[in-house]
């Protein structure tokens, strides 16, 4: 006799189907054709926290994993110095497949709008499973996904947005703090995430909210 068991509930369950449509997705026919695999996101799907990032890079795309190359170990250490270990938190991008290059030429480049409106879906149904208390988003790239507005970092960050009727913080992509070392750009981002501590109810200590003050 056929059993039928209840829907699950376990949002690692759920994400799995999502992330095997995600690995096989020929969407964007040239990012298929030049991907080694998509980097789907990675951490707890039962995670307060969840931060979008624009795309992977040459890195990420070698390892099918999300922030793993030096924005990524910037951004490893900002997770650390809020308390957090990087498996506590979710981190996926807008992109799932890392933006093609012309052959010989390296760096990276940022996705186009058809890019974005075509894969937006899965990070859609990815927010929608891990449901978190606060989305952070990092850089412009992941603004215009989350928001469908383009407009001035120095505007949009360090104060709370909505999305999916869920609070949004915007702060710097963290390859802007390795490109712009001065201490009080650090503080703007560092700033940005004690309100999003506070936001979460964690614990602040002395110290924590005096890094980086100059
Ligand atoms: N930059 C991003 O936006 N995402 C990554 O995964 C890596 C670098």
């Amino acid at each position: 006799m056929p059993v039928s068991l209840p829907p699950t509930t376990d949002k690692r369950t759920l994400l799995g189907p999502i992330q095997a449509r995600v690995s096989v997705c020929v969407k964007c026919p040239h990012l298929a054709r030049s991907r080694t695999q998509t980097v789907f996101g990675v951490g707890n799907p039962d995670a307060e926290l969840m931060f979008i990032g624009e795309a992977p890079g040459a890195d990420e795309d070698a390892q099918g994993e999300p922030f793993v190359g030096r924005a990524g170990q910037l951004l490893t250490k900002i997770i650390a110095a809020m308390g957090f270990n990087r498996a506590d938190v979710y981190i996926a991008n807008v992109l799932k497949c890392r933006p093609d290059m012309p052959a010989g030429v390296s760096g990276n480049r940022p996705p186009t709008p058809d890019e974005m409106q075509t894969c937006l879906p899965y990070l859609a149904e990815q927010i929608a499973i891990i449901r978190p208390k606060v989305l952070v988003a990092l850089g412009a790239t992941a603004v215009e996904g989350l928001l469908g507005t383009r407009s001035t970092m120095r505007e949009m960050r360090g104060r709370w947005h909505s999305h999916a009727e869920t609070p949004l913080m915007i702060t710097y992509h963290p390859s802007y703090l390795l490109r712009n070392q001065a201490p009080a750009e650090k503080r703007k981002v560092w700033e940005d995430m004690l309100q999003v501590l506070e936001r979460l109810g964690r614990p602040i200590t002395e110290k924590q909210r005096n890094y980086f003050r100059t």
